[in-house]
C-alpha cells in the first residue's frame, strides 16, 4: 500500500455542547431557501397538500441522507472528503467514493459565489430601510416608529428599488465584499472559536425575530387568506375567490411530475444536503451526542422555519391586496409594498431583512468551512486564517461576475451578455432565452447537490459495512437501524434518481 491520500491527523476539536452543534447545523440549513422559496413553492403547489407531501419527502429521503452525512463525518473525524477516504480505505474500497465530497465542495463553493451577492442585496435594503427610519425619527420623533416602510414614497418608487440596485454594480459589489469579509472573519477564527460563537448568538436572535414577525402578521395581517394560501388542502387546481391567483392543486403536480422536483429538490436544498457541509460539521460532533435525535431536531426545526416564514409573509401580503410572487420579487418588492401599508411596517420590515441576513450569514459560514477544512488538511503548514482569506478572495472575484450578470443587458458588460450555456435547454428560462450567470450557477448546483447526495446514499447504504454504520449512528434499537438501512439503500437512491431525471431530462425537454 502506498502513502495514504489523506492526513491521519484527526480533528480533536469538538463542539462545546450538543446544542452548539445543533445550532450550527440548523444555521446552515435555515437560509434563504426557507424564507423565500419554501412558502412560495408550498402556496403555489397545493398548499397544505404540498406541505404534507414535503414532510413525507423530508422523513423518507432527507432524514436518512442527513444521518448518513453526519455519521460519515463523525466516523472519519476529518474534513468531508478525507473522512470518506479514510472510511473507504478501512473498508478496502475505492477512493473514488470521495467524489461525494468533492462534488459537494464544488457545489457549496459555487453556491457561496451567488449566495453572498444576494446577501449583499439584503444588506443594501437594510441600509435603505434603516436610514429611512432614522430620518423619519429625526423629523417626526419616535412616532415615526409607527410608520410604514418608506412611508412618504410612492408604490412605484418602492417597486423601482430592486431594479435600481441591480443596475448599480458598485453598490452590489461593495455589499457582496462586506458579506464575504464577514464570513471569512468568522471562519478564520475556527470551529469553536468562530463558527460556534457566531451561531449561539445569531440563531437565538433569528428565532426571536421570526416569532415577532409571525405574531405581527397574525395580529395585523389577513390571517384567513394568508393561512389558506399556505395550508388550504388543495388537491385540485383552484381560482381564488376574487379570481386573481390560480393555485395549482397537488394532483396537477403529481400528474406532470413537477411536484417531485419541487418537493424533493426543496428538501435537499433546504437541509443543505449533498454539499459536504454536514459531514464537515459532523466531524466535530462528540461520540456522546445522540446522532439520530440531533438529525431529527435539525429536520424539524428547518421545516418549521419554512412554515413559520410563510405564516409571517402571506397574511401581510394579502392584507395589502397584493398577489404572492416568487423569488427576489417577493422579498424585495411585494413584501416592501406590504410593509408600507402596515402600522409599524418600517420596524417590522427592518426585522424581516435582518432575519434574512442572519439566515444568510449562518449558511455562508458553513459553505466556506467545508473547503477551508479540506485545504487546511492538504497543507498542514498553512494557517486556517490564510486559507479562509484566499478562498474568500476567489469567491469575491467570481461573485463580482455574478453581480454584473444582473445588470440590464443594455449596459453591455461582458458578464451580462456572455451566456454560452444557453444552448442547453436545462439552462434556459421559461421563454427559451439563456439564463444569466447567477441563475445558471444556481441551476447547476441544483444538479450537483442531488448527485453528491446520491453517491452519499449508495456509499452509506451499500459500501460502508453494517458493523461500522450500526455502531457509529447508534440507533436506540436494531429495528430503527433496519428502517434507516432500507431507506438509505432503496428509497433514497430511487427518489434522488427520479428528481435528477425529472430535473435534467423531463422538465427541460418534455415540458418546455
Ligand atoms: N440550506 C440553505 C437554505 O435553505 C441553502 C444551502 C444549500 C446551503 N446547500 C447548502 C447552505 C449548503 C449551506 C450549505 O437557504
Amino acid at each position: 500500500m502506498g502513502a495514504k491520500a489523506y492526513s491521519e491527523k484527526e480533528t480533536t476539536e469538538e463542539w462545546s455542547s450538543k446544542i452548539a452543534f445543533v445550532l450550527a447545523a440548523v444555521g446552515s440549513a435555515v437560509g434563504l431557501g426557507n424564507l423565500w422559496r419554501f412558502p412560495y413553492v408550498a402556496g403555489e403547489n397545493g398548499g397544505g397538500a404540498f406541505v404534507v407531501f414535503y414532510v413525507i419527502c423530508v422523513v423518507l429521503i432527507g432524514l436518512p441522507v442527513l444521518v448518513a452525512e453526519l455519521f460519515i463525518g463523525r466516523r472519519g473525524r476529518l474534513s468531508s472528503a478525507n473522512s470518506v477516504l479514510r472510511i473507504a480505505d478501512a473498508e478496502g474500497r475505492s477512493s473514488l467514493w470521495a467524489w461525494q465530497s468533492y462534488l459537494g465542495m464544488i457545489g457549496s463553493f459555487i453556491i457561496l459565489t451567488f449566495y453572498s451577492v444576494i446577501a449583499g442585496w439584503i444588506m443594501a435594503f437594510i441600509a435603505m430601510i434603516g436610514s429611512d427610519l432614522v430620518q423619519g425619527i429625526a423629523i417626526d420623533g419616535f412616532g415615526a416608529l409607527m410608520n410604514g416602510v418608506f412611508a412618504d414614497q410612492t408604490r412605484d418608487d418602492i417597486s423601482a428599488k430592486l431594479g435600481a440596485l441591480l443596475s448599480d454594480p458598485k453598490r452590489m459589489i461593495i455589499y457582496h465584499g462586506i458579506f464575504i469579509a464577514l464570513s471569512v472573519f468568522i471562519v478564520a477564527q475556527g470551529v469553536t472559536g468562530g463558527i460556534e460563537k457566531a451561531v449561539v448568538w445569531l440563531m437565538p436572535a433569528f428565532f426571536v425575530l421570526l416569532l415577532a414577525l409571525v405574531v405581527f402578521a397574525l395580529y395585523s395581517g389577513d390571517r384567513a387568506r394568508g393561512l389558506d394560501f399556505l395550508f388550504g388542502f388543495r388537491l385540485q387546481d383552484q381560482i381564488s375567490p376574487n379570481g386573481d391567483i390560480t393555485t395549482r392543486g397537488l394532483f396537477t403536480g403529481l400528474k406532470d411530475g413537477s411536484i417531485i422536483g419541487a418537493a424533493l429538490g426543496q428538501a435537499f436544498f433546504s437541509l443543505s444536503l449533498g454539499s459536504a457541509v454536514l459531514s464537515t460539521y459532523g466531524s466535530h460532533m462528540s461520540r456522546e451526542q445522540d446522532l439520530p435525535e440531533s438529525s431529527g431536531a435539525i429536520a424539524i426545526v428547518d421545516t418549521s422555519v419554512g412554515i413559520l416564514a410563510g405564516i409571517a409573509i402571506f397574511p401581510i401580503v394579502f392584507q395589502m391586496g397584493l398577489a404572492p410572487a416568487g423569488g427576489p420579487t417577493l422579498m424585495f418588492s411585494t413584501l416592501l409594498l406590504a410593509f408600507q401599508g402596515m402600522p409599524a411596517g418600517a420596524v417590522f420590515g427592518l426585522f424581516f431583512f435582518l432575519l434574512a441576513l442572519v439566515a444568510a450569514v449562518t449558511s455562508a459560514i458553513s459553505l466556506l468551512e467545508t473547503a477551508t477544512a479540506w485545504f487546511e488538511e492538504k497543507r498542514p503548514g498553512r494557517q486556517r486564517g490564510w486559507v479562509a482569506v484566499m478562498l474568500g478572495l476567489i469567491i469575491f472575484v467570481i461573485g463580482i461576475a455574478n453581480a454584473l450578470s444582473q445588470l440590464p443587458t443594455e449596459t453591455d458588460v461582458f458578464f451580462n451578455t456572455w451566456r454560452p450555456w444557453g444552448i442547453i435547454p436545462l439552462f434556459q428560462t421559461g421563454d427559451g432565452s439563456a439564463m444569466e450567470l447567477l441563475s445558471f450557477l444556481s441551476a447547476l448546483t441544483d444538479i450537483i447537490l442531488p448527485v453528491a447526495g446520491l453517491i452519499t446514499a449508495i456509499f452509506a447504504g451499500w459500501i460502508v459495512s453494517t458493523a461500522v454504520s450500526r455502531e457509529e449512528i447508534g440507533f436506540a434499537s436494531e429495528a430503527w437501524y433496519q428502517r434507516w438501512r432500507f431507506l438509505i439503500r432503496w428509497v433514497c437512491p430511487v427518489g434522488i434518481v427520479t428528481v435528477i431525471v425529472y430535473g435534467v431530462v423531463i422538465a427541460p425537454f418534455l415540458l418546455s
